[in-house]
């Protein structure tokens, strides 16, 4: 099996980027942070206490995450329920990045399901601890990432195309919170990491540039 881990910030585009190379390459799109987010709606939905790890822990077999490949892609089933959408609101992106991701248990509990889906497909994988914990033998590590302005303004475009209001200063500000909050310390690129700086660059570029990339390594393994 091929796997291409893909790390880095909230907001360098590390799903979207994902996506578009898996789709390229006939690769499964494995979004990492789906999984994270599943688990802190159940808690949510089952009025666990966020903030007392050990409750969190204790309520994870409970937990029945699975993932299905359509035409739109992965989606999330939580005991057989589509939460795609679900998993996508303000309240759960709090819960996920200031509790839930911060559990060891949750972590530990996670890996499995991320290892067993890499050994069954090719897959990129995107999160924050693919390429130095969950797939330490990937074929291709990159470390995706961009400033935290450039991540603002691609944000605040995105706000406004949505026709909301976007404070540039307000998004920055954001951005650095959220930052700081997600578990920096997982933020780290393993030795044989690639860095990816996406300032500057196009959607397309980037991905190219990974495709690329994939390629290569796949030529060489063939041949190696
Ligand atoms: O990428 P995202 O915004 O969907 O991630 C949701 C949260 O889960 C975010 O706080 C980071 C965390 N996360 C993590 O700790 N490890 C991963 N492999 C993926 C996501």
């Amino acid at each position: 099996m091929f796997a291409i881990a893909i790390d880095g910030p909230a907001g360098a585009g590390k799903s979207s980027v994902a996506r578009a190379a898996a789709s390229a390459l006939g690769f499964a799109y494995v979004d990492t942070g789906a999984m994270y987010r599943a688990i802190a709606l159940y808690m949510l939905e089952n009025h666990i206490p966020l903030e007392e790890p050990a409750a969190v822990a204790a309520a994870l077999p409970g937990v029945q995450i699975s993932l299905e490949y359509g035409e739109q892609g992965q989606r999330t089933l939580l005991g057989g329920r589509d939460i795609s959408e679900a998993i996508r609101t303000e309240a759960v992106s709090i819960a996920t990045s200031r509790w839930v991701a911060h559990v060891p248990q949750v972590r530990q509990f996670l890996l499995d399901l991320q290892r067993d889906l890499a050994k069954r497909a090719n897959v990129v994988m995107d999160g924050r601890d693919i390429g130095t914990v969950i797939l330490p033998g990937a074929q291709l590590k990159v470390f995706l990432t961009a400033s935290a302005e450039e991540r603002a303004r691609r944000r605040a475009l995105q706000l406004e195309q949505a026709g909301e209001q976007a404070c540039f200063q307000a998004v920055l500000e954001e951005v650095n919170r959220r930052d700081a909050q997600d578990a920096p310390q997982l933020e780290q690129l393993p030795p044989d990491g690639v860095v990816l700086d996406t300032t500057g660059l196009s959607f397309e570029q980037v991905v190219e540039r990974l495709t690329d990339m994939a390629r290569e390594r796949m030529d060489k393994e063939e041949k190696g």
